[in-house]
């Protein structure tokens, strides 16, 4: 693609593995994006480290500061707006945003979820696929709505859940996948390539097969698209 680097922001609350993804891809050319800002709520996030490292700029807007969500949503959005992103990238930010919120950046406003959506939104969602004894486990990326994590979903990948796992295990065969599918649904957006008809996500005008499901080895394909 050409033009400039799309300005983009993300948004954080811990150990930043996601960004990390995000910080290398860009590193090495891969991901047309210039990232503006990492802002997080946990002044003790250490993803910030990470940001810092690569010489992006951050910001804490602490939650703690502000005694109403509404409050918080208006200081994010201003911090945010600050630097006029296309995109804004919610990479383990664990916050539930408004209404307000969500209407400002409808369209441009992606997060990276711990599972094969709609199966496991909310929390501690490893635990509840082996609870549920599920076959098959993943992570989805997908535009944010006021629905929570029930949002368009963009792209999916799939992992199997194996005799033995622990939530630990099965996180972290996740977690790898997620570093694969965020960064690849960041370029499709900043390369124009997505839209959303019937609360579907098309890419190229098309509904991908499997509704979106990359298969792990599709990884070199689409590395190089
Ligand atoms: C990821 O599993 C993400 O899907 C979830 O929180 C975790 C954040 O991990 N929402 P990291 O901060 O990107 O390492």
């Amino acid at each position: 693609m050409s033009g400039a680097p799309a300005p983009v922001v993300i948004l954080i609350s811990g150990r930043g593995s996601n960004l990390q993804a995000i910080l290398d891809e860009t590193r090495s050319g891969r991901l047309p994006i210039k990232i503006r800002a990492v802002i997080s709520n946990n002044p003790e996030a250490e993803g910030l480290q990470h940001a810092h490292a690569a010489g992006v700029p951050t910001e804490v807007i602490d939650h703690r500061a502000y005694s109403e969500r509404t409050q918080f949503d208006a200081a994010l959005m201003q911090a945010i707006d600050r630097h006029s992103p296309r995109l804004v990238i919610l990479a383990g930010f664990m916050r539930i945003l408004g209404e307000t919120f969500i209407r400002h950046y409808a369209g441009r406003l992606l997060n990276i979820h711990p599972s094969l959506l709609p199966a496991f939104k909310g929390l501690n969602t490893h635990v509840r696929a082996l609870a549920a004894g599920t076959a098959q486990h993943g992570a989805s990326v997908h535009f944010v709505t006021n629905d929570l994590d029930g949002g368009p979903v963009i792209v999916q990948a799939s992992v199997p859940v194996r005799t033995g796992d622990t939530a630990d295990t099965l996180a972290a065969r996740v977690l790898r996948e997620e570093h694969r599918i965020l960064p690849i649904a960041i370029r499709w957006f900043v390369e124009g390539r997505l839209s959303i008809r019937n609360r579907q996500v098309l890419l190229d005008g098309e509904i991908r097969p499997e509704q979106g499901l990359v298969a792990a080895t599709d990884q070199r394909t689409e590395a190089t698209k």
